[in-house]
């Protein structure tokens, strides 16, 4: 990052991985994924999903449930086999309404399966029976492609009576309260591993899958997993990595969060923790009056920011930045900011925004290294997510750092984008299981 202002130099310093970190963190992931496969401790749980690779020639309607951190959807999927498909119908609804009229995110059991099963019922207007493949976007312990009982949550989600509990189970219950016997869930997976289905559907080569989004996470196809002969696709909890090192901001993240001490990763990288990074670095140059001709200020500015407030100023390229004047003039700063604030609020942004790119693209190699130590094949690393589609810089600092990480190597690795991957993947994933 070109000539930062001083206050802003102690923050770069802050944030800024070398390569040579980045390549220590690639090898501890490597170990990492190794000690979790081999059931010895780490902070990778390395989950198996029971699912192999879609052949690509699955067809027939079936429903998906997308359960993310942030949003349900439900979707009707008409797989046409060749890799195509059709989305025949579609619902979404946020997991807490924005007026405030409920909030599934801290309530109970019933209500939260309740709320999922009327999504489907639109979607489920014939006889049936419709199978459905079920994205849940949380660390499961999984018993085979239907069982998975909830390890914890993340992502700040502390609804009650769900960790440790059958969650296929308080969907068919869910349903059935509805009379919605004709739903039939048949798997249930991580939504990294329906985002890799999705792509290995259309692009068999593809063997890594990730999100970057409200949470992060990844998962890839195993060649010689423990649990049987059969190549399987492994949830890695890539969020949880333990080994590495945070700033005092990451501190008091962790600190602040529903479960200090978990997630280390996720809540330097992801997009539910970023924007509080951010809220945080701002507080604390205003703090020390490096900001706003050492003017205090307004306690609006500190309201809780998100990934979607980091992409805004990231993308504000005008030459006097109008929409971060905007964004600080709807935080209580109207007539009390300069050029130079506003510059050094992108600078902060970009920071953390990179930081992540750079963190998440390290894991990629860790996991390229183990699938592949000297990268003799080609690979396809799948990614959907908030962060990735809509952080401005992002996808290409993944790449960068690939390229700076793996040097002429990088050419056999492919990253893109897989929109709706985890919808669309739940109904692939429900054909290969019901075929
Ligand atoms: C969860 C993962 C999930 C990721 C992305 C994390 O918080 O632990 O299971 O894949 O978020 O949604």
């Amino acid at each position: 990052m070109p000539d930062l202002p001083p206050p802003l130099r102690q923050l770069q310093a802050e944030f800024a991985l070398s390569t040579g970190q980045l390549a220590a963190i690639a090898a501890l992931f490597r170990r990492e994924m190794a000690a979790g496969l081999e059931g010895r401790t780490s902070s990778l749980a390395m989950l198996p999903s029971y699912l192999t690779c879609p052949t690509g020639l699955e067809q027939g309607a079936y429903l998906a449930l997308d359960f993310g951190g942030t949003n349900v959807r439900a979707l009707l999927v008409e797989l046409l086999g060749d890799g195509r498909y059709r989305v025949l119908g579609r619902r979404s609804a946020p997991l807490a309404d924005p007026e405030g009229a409920y909030d599934f995110t801290a309530g109970a059991a019933r209500d939260l399966f309740g709320f999922l099963a009327a999504q489907l019922a639109d979607l489920a207007e014939g006889e049936g029976p419709y199978f459905l493949g079920h994205s849940f976007s949380f660390p499961c312990r999984q018993t085979g492609v239907n069982s998975a009982s909830l390890i914890q949550w993340t992502k700040e989600i502390k609804t009650a009576g769900v960790e440790g509990q059958d969650l296929t189970a308080l969907l068919t219950a869910a349903l059935q309260r509805r009379g919605l016997d004709h739903i039939r869930p048949v798997a249930l997976l991580n939504d990294s591993v329906s985002t890799l289905i999705a792509a290995a559907y259309r692009e068999p080569r593809t063997d890594i899958g990730s999100i970057c989004g409200t949470g992060h996470n990844t998962c890839y196809l195993e060649p010689a997993p423990p649990w049987g002969r059969q190549p399987m696709y492994i949830n890695i909890e890539a969020g949880n990595f333990a080994k590495v090192d945070g700033n005092s901001y990451d501190a008091l993240v962790d600190q602040a969060s529903e479960k200090p001490g978990a997630a280390r990763l996720e809540k330097m990288c992801s997009g539910r923790y970023i924007g509080e990074l951010f809220r945080l670095v701002l507080q604390d140059l205003t703090g020390r009056g490096l900001l706003f001709a050492g003017a205090p200020a307004s306690p609006e500015l500190f309201r809780p920011s998100d990934g979607a407030d980091l992409a805004l100023i990231l993308g504000d390229e005008s030459p006097e930045l109008e929409q971060i004047a905007l964004w600080l003039d709807d935080r209580g700063q109207a007539g009390r900011h300069s050029l130079d604030d506003r510059s050094a609020l992108r600078s902060a942004a970009s920071l953390i925004a990179i930081r992540s790119a750079r963190l998440v693209a390290a894991t990629y190699a860790g996991v390229l290294q183990h699938l592949d130590p000297a990268v003799h094949r080609d690979h396809a690393i799948a990614v959907d997510g908030s962060l990735y589609e809509k952080m401005p810089g992002y996808a290409r600092v993944i790449g960068l750092t690939l390229a700076e990480l793996l040097g002429d190597r990088a050419g056999r690795v492919r990253v893109y984008l897989t929109k709706d991957g985890s919808g669309v993947g739940a109904a692939v994933a429900a054909a290969t299981v019901s075929r």
